[in-house]
């Protein structure tokens, strides 16, 4: 690899609009931050950029919801989620805001390059518009029925039921979810980034210069290069947002993934007067962390837009990952599944590496991976104090015992300790590949491997035994393991950065670096050590138990919520509803249609006529059953061939979510023929 001067490190800037939580911990956050200290300890120049992305449709949907201005939900977020990462240790040089003025000047110098080099096209095309709320619709903002499942409540740009993606045009009698009303097409004129002219320049770089990228970033970019680029949109029609700095562009706003990845330009603008080191020299290696719906916007669009513009570096890796589900279930904001950081931390104060070490051991790297609190137990119970907490607790306490704290001088080795030594510096060359090939769960087991090393040290010398007939030898053998203790406070700090602060000051040993890990000569003779604590404690099944039980309440919720009713649909005028012809009726005839399953036939009185209906009941009602039942219709239904028999009308069936069908009769009998109103 060539030699780089210099990191740039990029988390993918959340949302302002929820919380964050585990599976954004363990997606992103958890790995840029144990890379990012890794490089911190080597002693190489880094910086590490991150912020919150406070434009774009999830914003102000969250924002109509609760009825508040957009800025009360970015405010209110930004500070959450500023404080949450803080308290998990991970350690941005800074967490920024794309709503800094810093940030539109940036965006908007930009987006006007390009605009001035003529890299954009314009076009006009058709948009729904809602007449009454005054505003184009962004694609979130319309539902209407699915052409493919028949969902009555799809959104403009996907149908949740069958998970079709779609465009608002598919959308079978689309409504505004803003204001209710039939949203009409109106012509409005945008701004487009030609992808297509940037292909060949793209498939260049990352088909043929990173086949290193992991293997599920590398495939996603060949299959959309495959389907072969289209121009894309940069601007939107909304009210939120960085206006378009050209004229005649009033109401336009920046599209929310033009203007946030510069959000990590912005940011270290903000952070460093130095800015253009880290963004101008092509000896800065940068590197962003993202998840793997953000593929695209990193590895794409965002090149294409630095490319244009010309005087920009571009990424050198996406190491991005797949998701993290929580007990076999996609986690998800709106169904409230999903383990929040500040719940956690009031449920586990101080246990902040514990998640840490869980979300890495477990983080779904090249697959999607499942979190559950059984694991999360026996990772804490059988790793992290089995493992970890007991090999240093013994050693610093024993230390402590024989020789009042002193670390003593080791004296003759043998060929056991000899190979312990070696396989210390062994493990550090291993931890350090795995890092550098972004493979952190492979990395952190070999972390716990030095552990493991040590426990078992200590177990095949059992100083402790030894103590009494040869005090001598028992020198050498502390001396080893607070060695292998000292170097794990430099292994596991990029991975543990609480636990081996607290270890760090119980060993008296600061300032550490990454290659002084390997070394057999980190504590000297005669350095005096502290007291321990426990540095992990065991987490009791209660414990657990109170999580697992407060899930499923949640998904007893979500069942029950779900289960109740069908969603509502979009409001009509009277003048619709008084449009219908709904009335009494009774049946005098009911027989099987020949060759369905479904379908009966059914001759009645209308009170107007005596017609035929053919109606889908036959798996609910016999049909000698329900002859002189009275009934509701609707009468002036389009008639319509069904098996070839002509269908004068529908009638009135209630349906509940199993799918039980039950004919709607009036509680008294009435004439045939009465209105429904
Ligand atoms: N806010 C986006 C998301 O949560 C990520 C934006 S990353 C950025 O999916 F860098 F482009 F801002
Ligand atoms: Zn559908």
């Amino acid at each position: 690899m060539k030699n780089f001067k210099r990191y740039l490190i990029t988390s993918a800037l959340p949302y302002a609009n929820g919380p964050i939580h585990i599976g954004h911990l363990a997606g992103v956050y958890v790995p840029s931050d144990i890379y990012t200290r890794y490089l911190r300890m080597k002693g190489v120049d880094v910086i590490s950029i991150c912020g919150s992305d406070e434009h774009g449709v999830p914003i102000t949907m969250k924002a109509r919801k609760e009825g508040v201005p957009p800025h009360v939900i970015v405010d209110r977020y930004h500070a959450i989620n500023k404080k949450a990462f803080e308290d998990f240790g991970i350690s941005f040089d800074i967490y920024s805001r794309t709503s800094n003025k810093v940030h539109y000047d940036t965006a908007s110098e930009i987006f006007r390059t390009l605009y001035d080099k003529g890299e954009f096209t314009e076009k006009s095309t058709d948009q729904y518009y809602d007449e009454e709320a005054g505003c184009f619709l962004a694609d979130r903002y319309i539902t209407g029925t699915c052409p493919h499942c028949g969902n009555e409540n799809a959104y403009g740009d996907q149908c949740e039921k069958c998970g079709t993606s779609l465009s608002p045009n598919d959308l079978i009698n689309p409504h505004s979810t803003v204001s209710g009303s039939k949203p009409v097409l109106k012509e409005t004129l945008h701004w487009y980034l030609p992808l297509d002219k940037y292909e060949p320049w793209l498939r260049k770089w990352i088909l043929d210069d990173h086949k290193e990228w992991k293997t599920n970033v590398y495939g996603q970019c060949k299959s959309w290069l495959d389907q072969g680029l289209q121009p894309r949109a940069v601007s939107r029609d909304l009210d939120w947002g960085i206006p378009v700095p050209v004229e005649g562009a009033e109401g336009k706003v920046l599209y929310v993934w033009f203007d946030a990845p510069i959000g990590y330009i912005s940011a270290t603008k903000e952070l460093t007067p130095d800015w253009e080191k880290y963004w101008k020299d092509k000896d800065t290696r940068m590197i962003h962390f993202i998840g793997k719906d953000n593929i695209v916007f990193h590895c794409i669009i965002f090149p294409a837009i630095l490319n244009a513009e010309g005087s920009f570096i571009l990424p050198d890796n996406v190491p991005a990952n797949e998701f993290l589900n929580l007990e076999n279930d996609k986690i998800s904001t709106s169904r409230n599944w999903a383990v929040w950081l500040h719940e956690y931390l009031e449920d586990f104060p101080g246990k902040q590496d514990v998640l840490r070490y869980t979300l890495c051991a477990n983080a779904p790297e090249t697959k999607d991976n499942d979190f559950t609190w059984k694991d999360f137990q026996a990772r804490n119970n059988n790793e992290l104090v089995a493992i970890l907490g007991n090999f240093v607790n013994r050693t610093l306490v024993l230390t402590n015992n024989y020789y009042g704290g002193e670390v003593p001088k080791r004296g003759v080795t043998d060929q056991n300790d000899n190979n312990t030594l070696n396989e210390i510096a062994r493990l550090k060359e291993t931890i350090e590949a795995s890092i550098e090939a972004f493979r952190f769960r492979e990395a952190l087991k070999e972390a716990m491997n030095l552990a493991r090393l040590g426990n078992k040290y200590l177990a095949d010398a059992e100083p402790w035994k030894v103590i009494k007939t040869d005090p001598e030898r028992v020198k050498t053998i502390m001396n080893i393991s607070l060695q292998i203790t000292a170097n794990l406070t430099i292994v596991f700090e990029p991975f543990l950065p609480f636990s081996m602060e607290k270890l760090c000051g119980w060993i008296n040993l600061r300032g550490m670096k990454w290659n002084n890990a390997g070394s057999s000569d980190l504590l000297e003779p005669g350095h005096l050590i502290n007291k321990p604590e426990l540095l992990f404690d065991k987490i009791e099944d209660q414990e657990i138990n109170t999580q697992i039980e407060k899930l499923l309440l949640t998904k007893r919720a979500n069942e029950a919520a779900e289960a109740r009713v069908a969603p509502a649909k979009a409001p009509v005028t009277f003048d619709d509803f008084s449009r219908m012809d709904i009335r009494t009726a009774t049946i005098l005839e009911a027989e099987k249609v020949p060759k369905t399953t479904k379908l009966l036939k059914l001759k009645i009185d209308t009170g107007l006529d005596i017609r035929t209906i053919v109606s889908g009941i036959a798996e609910h009602y016999e049909p000698e059953k329900i002859i002189g039942k009275q009934i509701s219709i609707i009468a002036n239904l389009e008639p319509r061939k069904i098996k070839g028999i002509e269908s004068q009308g529908m009638i009135l069936m209630a349906e509940d979510k199993d799918g039980k069908l039950v004919m709607v009769t009036p509680s008294e009998k009435v004439s045939n023929g009465s209105t429904i109103k």
